[in-house]
C-alpha cells in the first residue's frame, strides 16, 4: 500500500519540527503563558529563527538524508486578528513548501501543533461548537494556500496531551482543570479535525489525512502487583488506545480512574483518517495507590541500563513493536510522526536511532506496516515548559549566532534512512 495513489516514494524518512518551537517572534497564547511565569527557562522569543531560515533548514534535512519534512503551520501568524488572515504569512509557508519540493523532500504539513492566536480562548473556546467553525476556516485558507503540493496533512498534534494538559491538569494554555469541559473540548477538537479533513480533501482529493497521536509504553511498577497492573492496563486503555477507538469507530468512552468518564460521539470521524501517525518517546512505571498522587504514581526509570535521556526519560525501544501492534489496530497505514531524545552531549542518540529502527523493522515483520519515520528533531529548540534546555536536534544551535551545526548522530540517521526508503515497499 502506498500512502499516496499518486507518490513513487514508497517511504517517508524525514525530520519534524513545529512552528513555535523553531520560527521565533510569534506572539500567541503560548506567549502569554511565558509572561504569566509558567514556563521554565527563557522564553522563546526568536526561538531559532527559522522563520527567516526555513530554506537553509530545509536543505540540512536533505543533507541529512531526509526525503520528507514535517513542519507546522502558525495559526497566529496566518491570522493574528480573527477573520483577518495575514497573506504574507501564508505567501511565506508557500514559498517554503515550493522550496521543499524542488529540494525532493515530501511536505508532511500540521495544522495544529498546542498553539492558538490570542483571540482564541476568549472568542471561540474549544468548549464552545464556534471553535470548529473557525479552525475549519484557517484550514480551508491553508489548504488553499498550499494543497497543491502538499499530500501528506497532520491536522492535529498530540490531541489527548493537549486536552489533558490544557484542560485537566490546567499546566499548558488555556489552564483549565475540569472534566466536563475536557469533555466538550475533546468533541469540538476531533470535530474540528473532521471538517478540516473534508477542507482538505476538497482542495486535494489525493490527500494522506493523519492524526500524529502520543503512545506510550504503560508498565506495573511492580509486576506481581495487582493494583500496578490493572493502572498500567487502564493507562494504555485511556492513553494509546481511547482515540484510536475514536477515529476508527467514531465514537469513544474511556474512564480517567477514578471518577473522569470521556465518552462522545462524532458522527463521520471515522471516515477521516487515511494515515495513523504516532508521536513515541518513552514509558512510564506506574504505582497504585501513589505515594505522591492519590490513585497513582508514575515515573520513568532506567530499566535496562542503557541510561536516562537529559530530561529524564528512559530509553525504551523494546516497546516500539507492541505500540506499533496496538496502532495497527486501527487497519490503518503508521507513520512514525515523532521519536527523539534529549542527548545534548550525542552520547545515547546513535544507539537510540538504531535501537528504533530495528524495532520498526521487527514491527514491520508482523502485523504493523510503518510507511515513514520523521525524527524529532532536526534543530535544538523550544521544549514548550522547559524552555530551551533539553536538546533533541540532529543539529544543535548556537544561540548567539542561530548557526546550526551537525551532530555525529547524524550520519547514522543517514545511513538508517538509505537502508528503510530502500527497502521493499511495506505490504498492503
Ligand atoms: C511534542 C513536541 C515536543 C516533543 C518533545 C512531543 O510530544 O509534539 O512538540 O517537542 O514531544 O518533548
Amino acid at each position: 500500500m502506498r500512502l499516496f495513489p499518486f507518490c513513487d516514494r514508497p517511504r517517508l524518512w524525514g525530520v519534524a519540527v513545529s512552528h513555535y518551537q523553531v520560527e521565533g517572534n510569534d506572539p500567541c497564547d503560548w506567549t502569554d503563558w511565558e509572561a504569566s511565569g509558567r514556563t521554565k527557562g527563557e522564553p522563546c522569543g526568536e526561538a531559532v529563527e527559522s522563520w527567516a531560515r526555513y530554506e537553509g533548514d530545509a536543505a540540512l534535512a536533505r543533507q541529512a538524508g531526509s526525503n520528507a519534512f514535517r513542519f507546522s503551520v502558525s495559526w497566529s501568524r496566518v491570522e493574528p486578528r480573527r477573520g483577518e488572515f495575514d497573506l504574507a504569512a501564508l505567501e511565506r509557508y508557500r514559498r517554503f513548501v515550493e522550496e521543499l519540493v524542488r529540494l525532493g523532500l515530501e511536505p508532511a504539513v500540521t495544522l495544529f501543533h498546542y498553539t492558538h492566536p490570542r483571540w482564541f480562548h476568549a472568542e471561540t473556546p474549544w468548549t464552545s461548537p464556534r471553535s470548529v467553525d473557525v479552525f475549519k476556516r484557517f484550514a480551508s485558507r491553508v489548504a488553499e494556500a498550499l494543497a497543491p503540493h502538499a499530500r501528506l496533512w497532520t491536522i492535529l498534534n498530540e490531541p489527548l496531551v493537549f486536552i489533558l494538559g490544557g484542560f485537566l491538569d490546567g499546566q499548558i494554555p488555556p489552564g483549565i482543570s475540569r472534566g466536563d469541559e475536557a469533555g466538550s473540548a475533546l468533541v469540538n477538537l476531533l470535530t474540528a479535525h473532521r471538517e478540516a479533513a473534508w477542507a482538505i480533501r476538497e482542495r486535494q482529493p489525493s490527500a494522506a489525512i493523519g492524526v500524529a497521536h502520543n503512545m506510550m509504553g504503560f508498565r506495573p511498577e511492580r509486576a506481581g502487583w495487582f493494583l500496578d497492573r490493572w493502572i498500567s492496563a487502564r493507562a494504555r486503555d485511556l492513553y494509546n488506545m481511547g482515540l484510536i477507538e475514536a477515529f476508527t469507530t467514531g465514537r469513544w468512552s474511556f474512564t480517567l480512574p477514578p471518577l473522569t468518564r470521556f465518552r462522545g460521539r462524532v458522527e463521520g470521524l471515522e471516515n477521516t483518517l487515511d494515515v495513523l501517525g504516532i508521536n513515541y518517546y518513552s514509558r512510564l512505571h506506574l504505582q497504585c495507590p501513589g505515594r505522591e498522587r492519590l490513585l497513582s504514581d508514575f515515573r520513568y526509570r532506567d530499566v535496562s541500563g542503557r541510561g536516562l535521556t537529559d530530561n529524564g526519560w528512559e530509553i525504551a525501544p523494546e516497546e516500539l513493536p507492541s505500540i506499533l501492534s496496538d496502532a495497527a489496530q486501527s487497519g490503518k497505514p503508521l507513520v512514525v510522526t515523532e521519536n527523539g531524545i534529549a542527548d545534548s552531549q550525542d552520547k545515547f542518540r546513535d544507539a537510540f536511532l538504531r535501537d528504533h529502527f530495528a524495532a520498526i523493522s521487527s514491527a514491520s515483520i508482523g502485523r504493523a506496516r510503518v510507511h515513514g519515520y520523521f525524527h524529532w528533531s532536526l534543530l535544538d529548540n523550544y521544549e514548550w515548559l522547559d524552555g530551551f534546555g533539553p536538546k533533541f536536534g540532529l543539529f544543535s544551535v548556537d544561540r548567539m549566532t542561530m548557526e546550526r551545526h551537525p551532530r555525529p548522530s547524524v550520519e547514522t540517521f543517514r545511513s538508517l534512512g538509505e537502508a528503510f526508503v530502500s527497502a521493499e515497499p511495506a505490504p498492503a
